[in-house]
């Protein structure tokens, strides 16, 4: 059974899906800890489903790299088989990536390689493209440049704003992220060829 910890920022509607996929009893991961830099409301997921939590808060902290180094600390206590990053709103330091990867994954709401970084749903619509997408990706030390696991085109709609395109862009990238840990768990998809030199 692969045990996963999933590190948030914010409301954690992917971390909610994820939850509740792995509720099903054939499916082959569980959560076992869930993470965040701030009090993420998304903490009340983990709640509602028993699964312990930590804080590891980013402004309590002098420097990125002793954030990362608390962060790494406060993961390794549950040994999770897989870190996801969904909805983490921080860059990681150099090393909790190298610590982490290749078994560190993230999903982002954009059909990589266009529109990396922390505004890719505003930066597609401002772009004026007429499809962007999710991709979920092997975490490395660039922005959103790792290997791609899964990715999928998501239309832009005459109207959208960045919180329609990215509420229809959501529920793809949660069904990405839960067949990428799916296959994991299974072990269909192997990782290692995806460790970074
Ligand atoms: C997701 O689209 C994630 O890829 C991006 O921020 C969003 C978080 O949404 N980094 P939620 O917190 O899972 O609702």
């Amino acid at each position: 059974m692969l045990t996963v910890a999933v590190l948030i920022s914010g409301a954690g509607s992917n971390l909610r899906a994820l939850l509740e996929a792995a509720d099903e009893p054939d499916f082959p991961a569980r959560v076992v800890v869930v993470g965040a830099d701030r009090e993420a409301d998304g903490f009340a997921h983990a709640e509602a489903f028993g699964i312990p939590t930590f804080l590891v808060p980013y402004e309590q902290f002098d420097t990125r790299a002793a954030w990362g180094e608390e962060l790494r600390r406060q993961i390794e206590v549950w040994s999770p088989d897989l870190v996801v990053l969904s909805g983490l709103m921080r860059l990681l330091p150099e090393g909790v990536v190298r610590a982490w990867a290749p078994l560190l994954i993230n999903t982002h709401p954009a059909y990589l390689p266009s529109f990396p970084g922390a505004h890719g749903v505003r930066d597609a619509l401002a772009a004026g493209v007429s499809e962007t997408g999710a991709s979920v990706i092997v975490v490395d030390t660039g922005v959103d440049t790792g290997p791609i696991l899964a990715q999928e085109h998501v239309p832009v709609l005459e109207g959208d704003t960045e919180h329609t395109l990215h509420e229809r862009i959501k529920p793809v990238e949660r069904r990405l992220l839960i067949d990428v840990v799916r296959r994991i768990g299974s072990g269909e998809l192997d990782l290692a060829p995806f460790a970074t030199p």
